[in-house]
């Protein structure tokens, strides 16, 4: 739990909530001492209403941020836990984007004692369609979705740490709001899970074997030259805006040539391809760190250039409107020191190869992206962020499309 903690910590740049307390009881004190960490998480709807639960103290009613204790067992973790506190208060709550948005410490002391619990507070986007019979059908005893606004007077919670960390919760809650959201993706992608378990059992392994015919032009060397390209610089740390389930970057790090893999994706039915265990911070010890994160590329919570390289691949044509392709690619920059964007050309203007392939993304997968760029267009939009160098790359798939950038220090 440590190591996990201290890679949040490492990774995202959140503020921290302090709260101190001076026990008069050595047996709470000792109480306090079994557990070390813990998550707070904010569920959040998109009629701007978070889940509370009411408690007493004081001899007053309070509301209170739902969350407890994470255990130190290895089927355990800060995501998990937060995703399973709120199914304990929501049944059948349809959960999207769960995201860190702070830091926060309990510091207990008795005499010269002092105990810290660590935890972090996440916000958890509620997809539900009908979120008002959501928001009706909550029994009263247990938690409620209360409205809130990031200028109106919040909802009263009892510790001022509490109160501080609940209104910079739903400051991020508003600007994720703000975006429009991507749910017919989220929905296709876990519609069609058992589509994506056969192409990746099935389909996947026989193209591999029949495209070796293709030599140059195959998958092997095409997949090969992306991770030379990602590795030229010898980085430590390599960041996957939107993963998928692509395994394939996860090897470097088993290989030894990383020590840090974070992969992403706006959808954790896609990550929980990539392992059935579908364990977001899947850590090892032995060659370095695999993390996967559920952020929206277009508004991460990472600190700037925290990653050596990062890599957007097959993710443009995915964007809703032209202004998230800006923030993805801006936020894609940012937290890198290079960045790798690679985007597979528009099919229309591809070999019949490319349109079949086309077509079996579309039509089996029920791929959600359908806005794809043509060659002048990939560069036109490429030439804002100065990329340092683009090349193409034909494969018998199609054409692919590279730009590199670089995050030259300020
Ligand atoms: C075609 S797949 C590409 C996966 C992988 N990069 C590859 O090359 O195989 C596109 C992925 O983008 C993800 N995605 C779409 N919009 C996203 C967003 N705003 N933030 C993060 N991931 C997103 C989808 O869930 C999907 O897994």
């Amino acid at each position: 739990m440590d190591d996990v903690y201290s890679v949040y910590e490492d990774l995202y740049d959140l503020p921290k909530f302090i709260h101190s307390e001076v026990l008069a009881d050595r047996f709470l004190y000792d109480y306090c001492a079994q557990r070390r960490y813990f998550v707070n998480v904010l569920p959040y709807t998109k009629s701007r209403h978070a889940l509370l639960s009411p408690t007493f103290g004081d001899a007053e009613l309070y509301w209170r941020i739902i969350g407890g204790g994470v255990g130190d067992s290895l089927r355990q973790n800060f995501i998990t836990t937060a995703q399973s506190h709120v199914e304990r208060y929501v049944q059948n709550v349809d959960l999207g984007e769960v995201e860190p948005v702070a830091f926060l410490e309990n510091r207990f002391q008795f005499g010269d004692l002092e105990h810290i619990h660590r935890g972090l507070l996440f916000i958890g986007r509620v997809r539900n369609f009908d979120d008002r019979d959501l928001i009706d059908s909550l029994p009263t005893s247990r938690g409620h979705f209360v409205p809130f606004s990031i200028d109106g007077s919040p909802p009263n919670l009892p510790e001022i740490y509490m109160q501080d960390a609940f209104n910079h919760a739903v400051k991020v809650a508003d600007r994720a709001l703000v975006l429009v959201n991507q749910d017919h993706e989220i929905d296709s992608n876990e519609e069609s899970r058992g589509r994506y378990i056969f192409h990746e059992t099935v389909v996947k392994p026989a193209m591999k074997l029949a495209s070796r015919i293709f030599g140059e032009h195959s998958i092997a060397q095409f997949e090969s030259t992306v991770s030379a390209e990602l590795l030229k610089s010898g980085p430590q740390s390599i960041f996957d805006i939107a993963c998928g389930e692509n395994k394939s970057l996860i090897s470097l790090v088993e290989g030894g040539q990383t020590s840090m893999f974070v992969g992403n994706d706006i959808s954790w039915s896609q990550i929980g391809l990539i392992d059935s265990s579908s364990d977001p911070e899947r850590f090892r010890n032995s060659n370095g760190i695999i993390f996967f994160t559920n952020n929206d590329g277009r508004r991460l919570p990472f600190a700037d250039r925290v990653f050596d390289v990062a890599i957007c691949k097959n993710v443009l044509h995915h964007m809703p409107d032209g202004k998230s392709v800006q923030a993805l690619l801006s936020e894609l920059k940012r937290v890198s020191k290079k960045s790798v964007v690679i985007e597979v050309m528009d099919p229309k203007f591809e070999s019949p190869w490319g349109r079949l392939r086309h077509r079996y993304y579309m039509e089996f997968l029920k791929d959600a992206g359908g806005n794809f760029l043509s060659r002048s267009e990939f560069a036109d939009l490429m030439r804002r962020y100065d990329p340092v160098n683009s090349y193409e790359i034909s494969t018998f798939r199609g054409v692919y499309q590279f730009a590199i950038m670089e995050n030259i220090d300020p």
